[in-house]
């Protein structure tokens, strides 16, 4: 059985205090959940502070992004050394805001993921249909060419280095969570092409994390779903309550 895995994705909230008193509630409620592997990815700018606090904790530290060297002229950039030295054990590559906002291409995301994965950094790769290709019928081909195109070259051993984040788009920040049947069609559709490309045990093995408007009200149902490993939560990680009611919802 895969081990549920439940991060959250602050994006670009919180500053440094909020970010610690944030912190420091979750461990109260959570600090003693061996059954779900806990991660939170706060901006840049609270890394410092918050790895403070996760020091010896049971909640591990991810970045939201980061760049493809490990040095260099390379202005607003970060590491994933960087990340390391701060406390990172994880990064987010990927996330559909990168791939809309910032034109973060599938042959891009590849280049990070494959330095990223030299690097001993664990990441969780984003992939995720738009409202517009769902009502096209282009779900499965579009998550077939991220995955496809994004983990180009890795190797099946890469991938106990790697969570996929099946994200919407629609679903993102929307309220409007994919049902559980919807859910699980895009999951079980991922598990079997990386089984088909990487071999039936890095595709057994493979948590997959559902994310778009995971709620404490949804998470149970979700979770419940055969290939649901997890989530990757935005609004509802912003709280320390509703974080760990979600976390709390995927203990077996
Ligand atoms: P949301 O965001 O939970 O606020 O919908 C999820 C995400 O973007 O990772």
């Amino acid at each position: 059985m895969i081990k549920p895995i439940v991060a959250g994705n602050w994006k670009m909230n919180k500053k440094i205090n909020e970010a610690l008193e944030l912190v420091n509630n979750l461990k109260k409620i959570v600090g003693n959940i061996t059954e779900v592997d806990i991660i939170v990815c706060p901006p840049y700018t609270a890394l410092h502070s918050v790895s403070s606090v996760l020091k010896n904790t049971n909640i591990e530290m991810g970045a939201q992004n980061c760049y493809l060297k490990e040095s260099g002229a390379f202005t607003g950039e970060i590491s994933p050394q960087m990340l390391i030295d701060v406390g990172c054990t994880w990064t987010i590559l990927g996330h559909s805001e990168r791939r809309q906002y910032f034109n973060e291409t599938d042959t891009f995301l590849n280049q990070k993921l494959k330095y990223v994965l030299t690097t001993g950094l664990k990441v969780m790769f984003c992939v995720g249909e738009t409202l517009e290709e769902r009502e096209e019928n282009l779900t499965e081909s579009v998550l077939r060419r991220q995955i496809l195109e994004g983990l180009r070259d890795l190797q099946p051993s890469d991938l106990c280095k790697v969570v996929i984040a099946y994200e919407p788009v629609w679903a993102i920040g929307t309220g409007k969570n994919a049902t559980p049947e919807q859910a699980q069609e895009a999951h079980a559709f991922i598990r079997a092409l990386i089984k088909k490309e990487f071999g039936e045990d890095a595709g057994k093995n493979l948590p997959i994390q559902y994310g778009g408007s995971v709620k404490p009200e949804n998470a149970k149902e979700l979770i419940s779903q055969e290939d649901v490993n997890g989530f990757l939560v935005g609004g509802a990680s912003l709280n320390a309550e509703s974080f760990a009611q979600i976390i709390k919802a995927c203990i077996p």
